[in-house]
């Protein structure tokens, strides 16, 4: 880790952190796979070193790192472990091995492939508990899902708290986490923000790991200036795509705020019900070929 972060990093009295490497570097933070006092793998997630002088966001990074706190123990949750301030604050959190929902989709991993309906609930339920909480995430994207693999199956976590706001804020005046393309019209138009925010976000986030594409050409906006036209139309051959799942992702990333999911309860009933219709529909015996007028 360099000048910057000496190799073993003294938390508290009772614990130490071992830098084993660095893994990648986002906008904000540089992540480093290290091991804690008793030898568990975790991550310290720190500030990026051109960010340290930047007043504005070193608040906004330490505001993530509470709101991850705040967030307590869930499955879905990346864990909140400990945190050290100074001009490049860290915090250390749950490792998870595996991948980002991201990297699964864009490499159609086979969990994708067969079983979004598993990979999209947790999702769900980890926004929900955000909401829960008192907070809105604001950064929902699959970047912002880790994903472990256990045995056939997997664990999605929820991370990135950098943008979290109490879930009584209307408005925020400023361009919300990385991606124009998870941002409803109503956000792009004036900046106001609420659950709904976070659930459409999930919306396109559903839309894409179904679909492996984004719903719009540019960004939500398109849904406005021309209601369907830019929706990118869902492939004909994709059987996950049955009507029951079109039907629920429309819903999802509806333009106008109200004809969406209010709540996340009311997004996973909607997704059960999808997800059975659907697999009744795989289920169901065939109808009979028409027979065949010889001669034709
Ligand atoms: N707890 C973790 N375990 C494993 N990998 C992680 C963890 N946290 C972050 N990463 C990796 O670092 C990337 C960026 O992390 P993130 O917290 O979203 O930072 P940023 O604010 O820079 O976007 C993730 O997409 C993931 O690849
Ligand atoms: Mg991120």
């Amino acid at each position: 880790m360099g000048d910057e972060f000496s190799q073993t990093v003294s938390l508290n009295r009772a614990s130490s952190i071992t830098i084993v490497n660095r893994r990648t570097r986002g906008g904000m933070a540089e992540i480093f796979l290290a091991v804690d006092g008793a030898g568990h793998q975790v991550i310290v997630r720190k500030l990026r070193k051109e960010h340290r002088f930047n007043l504005r966001l070193r608040r906004r990074f330490h505001q993530g790192i509470e709101m991850r706190r705040k967030m307590g123990r869930h499955p879905n949750m990346v864990q909140y472990i400990s945190q050290a301030g100074g001009l490049r604050p860290y915090e250390v959190i749950e490792y998870v091995p595996g991948d980002s929902l991201k990297a699964m989709i864009v490499n159609k991993h086979r969990l994708v492939q067969e079983q979004p309906f598993m990979l999209l609930r947790p999702a769900i339920w980890a926004v929900s508990h955000v909401h829960e909480r008192g907070y809105l995430h604001l950064d929902v994207k699959p970047e912002n899902f880790l994903v472990e693999y256990v045995g056939e199956g997997c664990r999605v976590k929820l991370t990135d708290f950098d943008f979290c706001q109490p879930i009584t804020t209307t408005q925020v005046h400023r361009k919300f986490g990385g991606s124009l393309m998870y941002e409803p019209p109503e956000f792009l138009s004036n900046k106001t923000v609420s659950p709904r925010t976070d659930l459409f976000a999930l919306g396109v986030l559903g839309y894409y790991l179904f679909s492996y594409h984004m719903p719009f050409v540019e960004s939500s906006h398109d849904l406005l200036k021309n209601k369907s036209g830019n929706i990118v139309q869902f492939s004909a051959s994709n059987p996950r795509l049955s009507q029951p799942v079109q039907n629920f992702l429309m819903q999802a990333i509806q333009p106008q705020p109200e004809n969406r999911f209010a709540r996340g309860e009311a997004m996973l009933a909607a997704l059960d019900a999808a997800e059975t219709e659907h697999r009744s529909r795989l289920e169901a015996p065939r109808p009979p070929r028409p027979p065949r007028v010889l001669g034709n």
